[in-house]
């Protein structure tokens, strides 16, 4: 049977950092109470130069080198976005044309902040079938550009940034390397908890995040364990076999809690929220790519990813690098 390798990782974050200080400095929040709520310190803010396409870039050649591949090798480029710059041409192909890839087909996936879990579903399912031999899964953000920054209960939760796999096809021979499975939620009735108002691109009607956070709260540990455990008893595996959590990075108390149900110690969870805050669909390729590359996470680790945001959306997925 096919399987997919994860082959490349790459990051992109804007130069631009803001601090929860400099927020202070502006709105009616403070360092200790965004840190102790949140685990947030900090959170990079797209420049002039950077949008959605331009970071999904830099991330998707990052990944490229990482796995010593070419754009001639890439057939399917999914970009899973909520704030893509434009509704079309797609996010997914104005990348095709940047990095110089001619083969294959691209496009976008809105999941909200489980988008990287729902686009690497959607990839895995077509190297399976065979319809694709190679995969670039990018997650890119510019949530700055959505956020409402007079409301300091929604503005202080994120930031921008993109992150990219490329995934490659083999040949399963029973050592089970690649991604193992994935498993998809959404419940569309909690659809108010969590949404974008207005449109985009529109100067009279501007589209801003607007959320219940208490709410989100309220559904996210019950509803990630839950899909955690789908995943392990899908593949006949414990609590135990796990070796890293890479979860989406929306806040520190839902990943501690998750963690905490897994028996996980926090050594064995990669953590970027207090760097790099919220970037919904980019947060796990870029937390991959950062425990991949500074050698915490190495070949032959089990990798539980999972994911919950706006829809609501949720969802994990299990891979052995
Ligand atoms: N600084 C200071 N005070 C604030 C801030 C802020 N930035 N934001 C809200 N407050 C105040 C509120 O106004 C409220 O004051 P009041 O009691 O006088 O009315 C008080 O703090 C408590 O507000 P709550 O919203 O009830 O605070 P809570 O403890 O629930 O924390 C938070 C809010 C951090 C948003 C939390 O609910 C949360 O993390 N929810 C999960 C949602 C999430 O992470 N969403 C991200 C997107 S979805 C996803 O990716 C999973």
């Amino acid at each position: 049977a096919k399987r997919s390798l994860l082959s490349g990782f790459g990051g992109y974050l804007p130069e631009r950092i803001v601090t929860n200080d400099e927020l202070a400095s502006r709105l009616d929040t403070s360092d200790d109470w965004i840190r102790g709520r949140t685990g947030i310190g900090q959170r990079h803010v797209a420049g002039e130069g950077d949008t959605a396409v331009s970071m999904a870039v830099q991330a998707a050649r990052q990944a490229l080198d990482y796995a010593g591949a070419t754009p001639d090798d890439v057939d399917a480029i999914i970009v899973a976005t909520s704030t893509p710059d434009q509704a079309f041409p797609s996010t997914a192909v104005r990348v095709q044309a940047e990095l110089g890839a001619t083969s294959g087909f691209g496009f976008d996936l809105a999941a909200a902040c489980s988008g990287f879990i729902y686009a690497l579903s959607m990839a895995d399912s077509l190297i399976r079938s065979g319809q694709a031999r190679s995969a670039l899964v990018i997650g890119s953000e510019v949530y700055s550009r959505i956020l409402d920054w007079s409301d300091r209960g929604t503005c202080v939760l994120f930031g921008d940034g993109a992150g990219a796999v490329f995934l490659t096809a083999t040949q399963d021979a029973g050592e089970g390397t690649g991604i193992l499975s994935t498993h998809l939620h959404s419940d569309g009735q909690y659809g108010d908890l969590l949404y974008v108002d207005g449109a985009t691109g529109r100067h009279d009607m501007p589209a801003h995040l607007r959320m219940q956070g208490r709410e989100v709260f309220r559904h996210a540990v019950g509803k990630l364990s839950a899909s955690v455990d789908e995943a392990l008893a899908a593949n006949n595996l414990t609590h135990a076999d796990v070796k890293w959590l890479v979860p989406h990075q929306a806040n520190l108390r839902i990943i501690d809690g998750v963690a905490r149900k897994l028996a996980l110690p926090a050594e064995r969870v990669v953590v970027t929220v207090d760097r790099h805050a919220n970037t919904s669909a980019a947060s796990i390729p870029l937390a991959l790519n950062e425990a991949v590359r500074d050698g915490r996470i190495q070949k032959g680790d089990l990798v539980l990813m999972e994911a919950l945001g706006g829809g609501l959306t949720w969802g994990s997925a299990l891979a052995r690098l």
